[in-house]
C-alpha cells in the first residue's frame, strides 16, 4: 500500500534569492519565479495558509567586484539592483508576501545567531589553510580576485575559479603567473583560519532523508543529490576573508565574514520573520510543507548544505520538495549577464506594457522543467498570436460580445441543457482534478495546457453550437448557449489565475464578477441569469513582425558588440613580446629620414612587390617594397613616410632597392604607413 499523502496545515514557499549584482532576466523567471508564483497563487486560491518569501541576496564576492569596477560601494550596488529587481517582480505580478534583502538588520541578527549556536555547540571544525594574500592591498584574495594564465588554454586573463575562454573550472593554485586583480601585484601565500561545516557527518542523515525518503523528487534533483552523496561529502568552509558580508560573530575573527551561501538561505528565515511575528509556525512545525523553488545550479546548496545546517541547528523543518528547473537559453545561446545575452525583465516591462501575462505564459509553456530549453522571439510571437489571441482571447471575446449583442449584456436564462451542453460542462469540470495533480506535482507546463483547455473547450462549444446562426431560428436556444459560454468564461478566469493573473482579473472585470475560489472551478452557476456583465475589451492583441524584429535587432547589436570587444581583447593578448634590448649605439646606427613617395608601380610578374621612387631629402632613389597586397599605388603617391635609408642596398627582380619604408603591423597582420605627425621637410632625421 502507498503511504498516505501527509495532510499539511500550511505552506512555506521559498524562491531563490536573486543576487543583487544585476537585474533579473527570463532565465531566472522561467527557472524559479514563474513556477513559484503559479504554485503560490494556486494555494491561495484554494484558501490554503501559505507564505511566499523571497528577497535579494546581497553578499558575496561578485558584488564587491562590481562595486570596484564601477567605483562605488557594495552597498550602492545592492541598493540599486535590489530596487530594480523588486520593482520588476512587482510589475510582472510576482505575489511574494515579502520581498526582503540580506543586508537587513533582521537578517544579520538571524544569520549571526544561527552561526553562533552551531559554533557554541561545537558543530564546526576550525582549519588553517594557506590562501593567496595581496600584500600591497593588505587583503586576502577571493578566487575571483586572482587572475593569471590558464594552464589549459593559455588565456592570460583567467580567474582563480574559472577560465572564461575555455570554460575550465580552476583553482587559484593552477594559474600560471597569478596576479592580484585588486592591485596587480604578485600575491603571496598566507595562513588563515576558517570554520567548516563537516558535511561528511550528515551523510547518513541525507541519504536516508533524500535517497530513501524522497524518491518522488524530480529526477534531475534526485540524481544530483545522489551523485554528490555517492562522491562522498567533505567539510565545507562557512566563512571567508572579505570585508563585505555578515561578520563572523566570534572573537578573533576580524576581517572574516559568513560565506554567502551560509547566510543567503538563512535569508528565507529572516524574510519570514520580517513578514510575520508568527514566523515560527512556518519554520518549526511539522505541519508546514516547505517547498524551495530554485534553478539547477542551486541544488547542492538547497538539498545538501542548507538541510545539513538546519539539521545541525535543530528545531527547523526540512523542505518537502525542491523542484529545481534546468536552464533556459536565448535564441540558441546560453543566457549570460556578463555578455548581456538576456531579455531583462525591467526592459521587457517597459517595452511591452500590458503584456506581462504574455511573458508569463510563454515562459511557463516553455519552462525548462526536464531539460534545458530555448526562448526565441518567434516562438513568443507565435504563442501570443496562435494561442493567447486565437484561443483564449477569441473565446472570451465572442462569449462577451454575443451576450452584449443579443441580450444587452445581461446573462440570459439557462433553458434545458442538451446532452452536448452537459458533456461540455463536464469536460470543463474535469479540468480541475488534472490541473490540481499537475500543479501539485510541479508539472507547470502541463498544468498550463490544462488551464488553456477550458478556453479550448469554450471555443469548440461556440463553433459547434453556432449561436450566430441559431439566433434567427431559435433565440431561446441561444440564451442557453450563451449562459453556458459565460459559465465557461468565468471558469477560464479561475483556471488561468495562477498563470496569468492580469488576464484573469480582466475577465472578471468584464464579467463584473468577484474573484472566485478554486473550489468553484467546474461550477455551472458562476454568473447568474439576470446579472449585468461589464464591457468587453480585448484580452490579448496580436504582436506584429516589427516588434519582434526590434528585439532580434537588439540581440544582434549585442552580439556584434560582444564580438568587437572579444576582438579587441584578443588583439591586446596577441601583442608581440618585447624584443631583446639593443644599445643606444646600435640604435644610432640606423639612419631614418622623412621622405615623400613620388611614384609607385607594381613590379611585373610579382604579386607582392611595388617599386617606389622616394625623395629622401638626400636624393631620389628607388625602393622595392613587399606591400602590393596592402596598398594600391594611388594610395601611396604623395604620402610622407619614414624610410630607413642606410639599409644595405639589395637587388630585387633586377631593381636595386635602397632602403626600407617603415610600417606598423598589428596582430591581425594589417599594415599601416608611419608618417611624421605633421608635414615636414624631406630629409628630417628621425631618432
Ligand atoms: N543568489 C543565488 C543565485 O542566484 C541564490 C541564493 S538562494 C538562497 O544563484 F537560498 F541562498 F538564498
Ligand atoms: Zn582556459
Amino acid at each position: 500500500m502507498l503511504p498516505m499523502a501527509k495532510a499539511y496545515k500550511r505552506y512555506l514557499v521559498t524562491s531563490a534569492l536573486p543576487y543583487a549584482n544585476g537585474p533579473v532576466h527570463i532565465g531566472h523567471l522561467a527557472g524559479v519565479y514563474i513556477p513559484s508564483d503559479i504554485y503560490t497563487r494556486y494555494l491561495r486560491l484554494k484558501g490554503c495558509d501559505v507564505v511566499s518569501v523571497c528577497g535579494s541576496d546581497e553578499h558575496g564576492v561578485p558584488i564587491t567586484i562590481k562595486a570596484r569596477k564601477e567605483g562605488i560601494t557594495p552597498q550602492q550596488v545592492v541598493d540599486r539592483y535590489h530596487e530594480i529587481i523588486r520593482k520588476s517582480f512587482e510589475g510582472l505580478g510576482m505575489s511574494f508576501d515579502i520581498y526582503s534583502r540580506t543586508s537587513s538588520p533582521t537578517h544579520a541578527a538571524t544569520a549571526s545567531e544561527f552561526f553562533r549556536k552551531l559554533y557554541d555547540e561545537g558543530k564546526f571544525i576550525e582549519r588553517t589553510s594557506e590562501q593567496y594574500y595581496d600584500e600591497e592591498a593588505q587583503t586576502f584574495l577571493a578566487d575571483r580576485y586572482i587572475v593569471g594564465t590558464c594552464p589549459k588554454c593559455g588565456n592570460d586573463r583567467a580567474y582563480g575559479d574559472q577560465c572564461e575562454k575555455c570554460g575550465s573550472t580552476l583553482s587559484p593554485d593552477e594559474l600560471v603567473d597569478p596576479r592580484s586583480a585588486v592591485s596587480g601585484s604578485v600575491p603571496v601565500k598566507r595562513e588563515t583560519k576558517h570554520w567548516y561545516l563537516p558535511l561528511n557527518d550528515y551523510e547518513a542523515f541525507l541519504r536516508e532523508w533524500i535517497l530513501d525518503g524522497h524518491k518522488e523528487w524530480k529526477s534531475n534533483v534526485y540524481g544530483q543529490c545522489k551523485s554528490w552523496l555517492d562522491g562522498g561529502l567533505q567539510p565545507r568552509a562557512v566563512s571567508r576573508d572579505l570585508d563585505w558580508g555578515i561578520p563572523v560573530p566570534v572573537e578573533g575573527a576580524e576581517g572574516k565574514v559568513l560565506y554567502v551561501w551560509f547566510d543567503a538561505p538563512i535569508g528565507y528565515i529572516s524574510a519570514t520573520k520580517d513578514f510575520t511575528p508568527d514566523w515560527e509556525k512556518y519554520w518549526k512545525s511539522e505541519d508546514t510543507k516547505m517547498v524551495h523553488f530554485i534553478g539547477k545550479d542551486n541544488i547542492v546548496f538547497h538539498c545538501i548544505v542548507f538541510p545539513s545546517m538546519l539539521k545541525a541547528h535543530g528545531g527547523y523543518i526540512l523542505p518537502e520538495n525542491v523542484p529545481a528547473n534546468e536552464f533556459l537559453n536565448l535564441e540558441g545561446d546560453k543566457i549570460s549577464t556578463s555578455r548581456n545575452w538576456a531579455v531583462w525583465l525591467h526592459e521587457y516591462l517597459e517595452e511591452f506594457p500590458g503584456k506581462e501575462d504574455v511573458l508569463r505564459y510563454v515562459l511557463c509553456a516553455n519552462a525548462p522543467e526536464t531539460k534545458d530549453n530555448d526562448f526565441t522571439w518567434k516562438d513568443y510571437q507565435a504563442r501570443n498570436n496562435n494561442e493567447l489571441v486565437a484561443v483564449l482571447g477569441n473565446f472570451v471575446n465572442r462569449a462577451l460580445v454575443l451576450t452584449e449583442k443579443y441580450f444587452g449584456g445581461v446573462v440570459p436564462a439557462c433553458g434545458a441543457l442538451t446532452d452536448y451542453d452537459r458533456e461540455t460542462l463536464a469536460e470543463v469540470a474535469a479540468v480541475k482534478a488534472s490541473l490540481e495533480a499537475d500543479i501539485e506535482g510541479y508539472h507547470f507546463r502541463e498544468a498550463l495546457k490544462e488551464a488553456m483547455n477550458v478556453a479550448r473547450i469554450g471555443n469548440k462549444y461556440l463553433a459547434d453550437t453556432e449561436p450566430w446562426k441559431v439566433i434567427k431560428s431559435d433565440p431561446a436556444r441561444v440564451e442557453t448557449i450563451l449562459y453556458v459560454a459565460l459559465q465557461i468564461t468565468a471558469n477560464t478566469a479561475i483556471a488561468i489565475e495562477p498563470f496569468m493573473p492580469f488576464s484573469a482579473a480582466k475577465i472578471l472585470r468584464m464579467l463584473a464578477a468577484e474573484k472566485f475560489s478554486w473550489e468553484r472551478l467546474g461550477a455551472t452557476d458562476l454568473v447568474a441569469a439576470g446579472h449585468r456583465i461589464g464591457r468587453a475589451e480585448l484580452l490579448f492583441e496580436k504582436i506584429d513582425d516589427e516588434a519582434i524584429q526590434r528585439q532580434l535587432d537588439k540581440l544582434a547589436a549585442t552580439k556584434a558588440a560582444n564580438e568587437a570587444a572579444n576582438e579587441a581583447a584578443e588583439a591586446v593578448q596577441n601583442i608581440e613580446q618585447q624584443k631583446d634590448s639593443c644599445t643606444f649605439d646600435e640604435f644610432q646606427k640606423m639612419d631614418i629620414r622623412v621622405s615623400t613617395i613620388l611614384s609607385a608601380e607594381k613590379v611585373a610578374k610579382t604579386k607582392k612587390l611595388l617599386k617606389l621612387t622616394v625623395d629622401t631629402g638626400i636624393d631620389r632613389r628607388e625602393i622595392v617594397s613587399g606591400i602590393a597586397e596592402h596598398f594600391t599605388p594611388e594610395e601611396l603617391v604623395g604620402r610622407q613616410v619614414l624610410v630607413l635609408v642606410n639599409l644595405e642596398p639589395r637587388e630585387l627582380k633586377g631593381i636595386l632597392s635602397r632602403g626600407m619604408i617603415l610600417m606598423a603591423e598589428d596582430a591581425s597582420g594589417k599594415l599601416r604607413l608611419l608618417s611624421p605627425g605633421e608635414p615636414c621637410t624631406n630629409g628630417a632625421v628621425v631618432g
